[in-house]
Parts: structure tokens; sequence; C-alpha cells
């Protein structure tokens, strides 16, 4: 694993914004597999400037998203798709077609996963997976306890993960108990992982990580099986002091 540590939030987007710039210039038709929470917003938000200077061309590149919550219309507020538009898809010269997110009100929950997981092997896998990381150590939506060896499937959400992302919503009981995500076997056949951590919160995570100990109570351990992850953090996940945090 490449470690990256850098001193803030902002020099963590900074620079995965560099590494997916790079990727794209690489491979213009590359497939990005995205991620939703707090700590991608800085690297979005460098990469809707670097769109805007011409610095990146998305026209060929197509997008895959790790998850989504059961129950919440794509057209939702708090959707991971309206999210994404949000954030990313609108400000951006990306076609809505290459974009790809799982369906959260599917009429077969079933048939969704295996529709998902298909479509990661007829347009993927991703060449560069952004992700994030959860408290409990959770990639994607698989929580402590996930299948290691799964593909794109529904998931019940912990009460910590659900804890921690109402901060997005009016109401903490307005957090979706449900979510379908990306397996980790699924997130593991990218090509190349690139990992950040943002802020004293993810410090015990990040620690447990860089033990290296493979734990299916710890479903981040898993990434120690890849080949190709880079590792971002600030000082502040590395358990160093820092002000920044994602938010
Ligand atoms: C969420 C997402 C994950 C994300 C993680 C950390 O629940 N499903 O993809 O990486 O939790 O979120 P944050 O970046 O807000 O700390």
């Amino acid at each position: 694993m490449e470690v990256i540590i850098v001193n803030d939030y902002e020099q963590l987007s900074q620079r995965a914004c560099d590494i997916i710039v790079e990727q794209v210039h690489m491979n213009p038709e590359s497939v990005l597999g995205l991620a939703t929470g707090g700590t991608p917003l800085g690297t979005y938000r460098e990469l809707v400037q670097a769109n805007g200077n011409g610095k990146i061309d998305f026209t060929h590149v197509s997008t895959l998203n790790l998850d989504e919550y059961i129950g919440l219309d794509s057209s939702h507020p708090q959707s991971y798709r309206q999210f994404m538009k949000r954030e990313l898809f609108d400000a951006i010269n990306i076609s809505e077609t290459r974009t790809h997110i799982p369906d959260g009100r599917p009429d077969d929950l079933e048939e969704e996963c295996r529709r998902y997981e298909a479509l990661i092997e007829a347009i993927g896998p991703p060449d560069l997976q952004l992700l994030g990381i959860g408290e409990n150590g959770h990639i994607g939506f698989n929580e402590p306890g996930s299948d290691m060896d799964g593909e794109t499937h529904i998931v019940e959400l912990t009460e910590s993960t659900r804890a921690a992302n109402a901060r997005f919503f009016d109401k903490d009981e307005d957090v979706p108990a449900h979510a379908i995500t990306m397996g980790i076997r699924s997130i593991l056949k990218s090509k190349r992982i690139l990992l950040l951590a943002s802020g004293e919160r993810k410090a015990r995570a990040i620690k447990r990580l860089l033990q290296g100990e493979k734990d299916v109570n710890f479903p981040a351990s898993a990434l120690l099986a890849h080949p190709h992850v880079t590792l971002v953090m600030d000082q502040a996940a590395y358990g160093m002091k820092g002000e920044t945090d994602a938010g």
C-alpha cells in the first residue's frame, strides 16, 4: 500500500484530484469508481475547477458509484444520485448516461444487485476506485462482519453508520436503515484504489488498517490484499495533531 500523508484536508483534496486527472490523461476513457460521504467533497470541488480550467475532460469517462440508500427515489435530495449530481456531475462535462449508481427503489432488490454487478463487469471494473472509510472500518456500505468475498448486495446499516450519516438528513429517523452496496469482492476488482481519510474521527480506523491485520470485523482490511492501493490521509487521520476535518 502506498501511503501519502499531507498536512490537511485541502492538500488531501488537491492530491486526490491530481491522481484522478493523471488517470484520465493516461486513459481518456477511464472508468472511475466514485464514493459519497463528506471525505470526497473537496476532491469533487477540485475536479470541477480542473474541468473548468480545461485540465480534465470527462467526455469519454464513465463512472460507477459504490452504493445507494434503499427506499430513496433517485430524485430524493438525500439520495446518492442527487448528491453526485450536486457535487460533481452537473458541474462537469459528463453525460448523465455515462454515470451509474445503484437504484435504491427497484421493483426487485435481488435483480438490481445482479444488474449492477453485471454492469461493473460490462463497463468496468474501474481503472480507479475512490474510497472513503467509515469510523468502524466500513468501505462502501460493507459493515463489520460482511462477507469479505461478496458482490453487490443489500445491507442493513449499523447504528453507528446511521448516526454518522444523520448529519445529511433533517431528522435522525429519516436515515434509511438499508442500502445497496458493491461488495468487497466487487470493490477489489478495481485496478487501482484511492483511499482517502481525513480528520481525527478516522484515526482509529487508519491505525487498525496500518497495523495490517485481516479481520472480518474490519472490512477495510480487505484492501490489504489488493495490489495497488494508494492511501492519502491528512495528519489528523494519521493520529498527528491537525486542525481540519472533512466535515
Ligand atoms: C458512508 C459511505 C461511504 C463513506 C463513509 C465515510 O456511509 N457509504 O462510502 O466512505 O460512509 O463517510 P465520510 O466521508 O462522510 O466520513
